[in-house]
């Protein structure tokens, strides 16, 4: 313990030393006053036995015992099968190595939940959604850790019924945070989630560090981690590489996260590796919300769609400003950069034409790319031009060595140090030193 205590402190050492940012101490590890075990509430894992009567009576007790301190729940090694359960406050879920939490594939033993107020239905299907795997709703002080064990959503029975369009409701999540604050998720890896793997909503002061997720590259819609309406997130050290992309910022959608109103801001994305058909890192579509004040760092991107996307659309509303993208990678991808003011479908018809998304203030800066198909496309809306988009030291290399040009259109900004050269676009209204000053 005082040896653990004496690492983590050199640790910390190093990485300031280092001139290393970290989200260290950004939500404090807290050691738990008590531990208890899933066996002791008669966990079973052998991989066959079903643990959701387990997984909630423990928690249960956690809840209810409330002790000081709070309380660590212990997985053992072993393969736990179960059905959906709800976390509580001020407990640690600890996978020990070796360590599978599996949900069971019977669909009906999914709860259904409302829909999101900011999204007025099921992302996929009107009504409410399947709850996720593991759920929390308006806790506080919530950890899932341990050594490296897993979380397996047995998804292909969803993706299967994606594909076929039998699906009654939403897919469920592997992990969903709703209202909750002061959260950390370290040190595990999430597998075949059935729809997003980690979805914190209306969440605050979380830290997602250290974690592998994983999913096929033909898994439908399995996004890696998508903070909706939060504030105050640190997503550093993760590898990702799954179906979609692998963290998307948003915070609602259309005319239902308009009138919800809560936007995403204070959120860093720093040193995350993987791989993804679609894109590496995306804000959006559903921004009706708002979002601000994002930080993307140090991204590594092997064989993937769109490198950095920047998606919003028509009945949108909210904006997106104050975005900062600094040192990214990619290495074999159809798209370095992409800016656009038309992706993404509405929740129904009754989506306003006329609430158009502000988009202004966005600078990415040191990005490089070889094996790169084409280097980017900028478009805004007619209605909504983007304003303040900043290039600057960004080298694509094209496949083949061919000339691709940039595509914008409907936006201002400016641009230096870009190859291919970026667009006529970028050269008003800021002039030469606006990028330079920018970060
Ligand atoms: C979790 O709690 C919610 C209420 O917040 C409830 O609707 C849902 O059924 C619970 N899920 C499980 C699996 O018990
Ligand atoms: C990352 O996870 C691995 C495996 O669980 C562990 O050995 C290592 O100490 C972790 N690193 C940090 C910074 O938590
Ligand atoms: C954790 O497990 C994943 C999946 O098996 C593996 O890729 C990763 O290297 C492991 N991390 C550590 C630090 O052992
Ligand atoms: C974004 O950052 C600016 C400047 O620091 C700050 O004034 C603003 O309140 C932040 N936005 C949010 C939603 O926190």
């Amino acid at each position: 313990m005082l040896l653990k205590l004496v690492t983590l402190f050199f640790l910390l050492l190093v990485h300031y030393a280092m001139g290393e940012e970290t989200c260290l101490g950004f939500v404090p590890m807290k050691m738990r006053a008590e531990t208890i075990s899933l066996v002791d509430y008669g966990g079973v894992g052998d991989g066959q036995t079903l643990n959701t009567k387990a997984f909630k009576e423990a928690i249960y007790r956690i809840e209810h015992l409330n002790r000081p301190g709070g309380t660590l729940l212990y997985v053992p090694a072993g393969v736990w099968l179960t059905g959906p359960f709800n976390l509580t406050s001020h407990m640690t879920l600890f996978l020990a190595k070796g360590a599978v939490i599996k949900a069971t594939q019977d669909a009906a033993s999914w709860p259904l939940i409302d829909p999101l107020p900011s999204y007025g239905r099921g992302r996929e299907k009107p009504g409410g959604r399947f709850s996720s795997l593991i759920h929390g709703d308006g806790l506080n002080d919530v950890i899932i850790t341990g050594e490296n064990g897993t979380i397996d959503g047995q998804g292909d029975v969803w993706w299967n019924m994606w594909r076929q369009g039998t699906l009654p409701f939403t897919r469920p999540h592997l992990l969903e945070f709703m209202h909750t604050s002061e959260i950390i998720i370290s040190n595990v890896v999430l597998q075949n989630s059935p729809f997003w793997n980690m979805h914190p909503v209306y969440c605050s002061n979380v830290v997602i560090n250290n974690v592998t997720i994983l999913a096929p590259r033909d898994s439908p819609n399995t996004d890696g981690i998508d903070p909706d309406s939060s504030s105050n997130i640190c997503i550093e050290d993760n590898y990702i590489s799954t179906g979609d992309d692998l963290v998307a910022v948003k915070s609602g959608w259309d005319e239902y996260g308009i009138a919800y109103g809560r936007p995403s801001s204070g959120i860093t994305i720093r040193r995350l590796t993987g791989s993804s058909p679609f894109a590496g890192v995306a804000v959006g579509s559903e921004t009706s919300g708002g979002v601000e004040n994002v930080s993307i760092e140090h991204i590594t991107l092997d064989n993937t769609g769109i490198g950095i996307h920047i998606k919003t659309n028509e009945g949108r509303g909210g904006y997106i400003r104050n975005i900062t993208v600094t040192n990214v990678n990619m290495h074999v991808v159809r798209m370095g950069i992409k800016i656009a003011g038309d992706v993404g479908d509405h929740p129904d018809e009754k989506f306003d034409p006329k609430a158009v998304p502000v988009v202004d203030g966005l600078t990415l800066k040191g990005i490089w790319g070889d094996n790169v198909q084409m280097p980017g496309l900028i478009h805004g809306l007619k209605s909504s031009s983007f304003t303040r988009i900043c290039l600057y030291d960004i080298k694509f290399e094209i496949v083949g060595g061919r000339e691709v040009p940039w595509k914008c259109a409907d936006v201002s900004g400016s641009a230096s140090d870009v190859e291919p050269l970026a667009c006529t676009e970028l050269a008003s209204p800021y002039g030469p030193n606006f990028c330079a000053n920018a970060v």
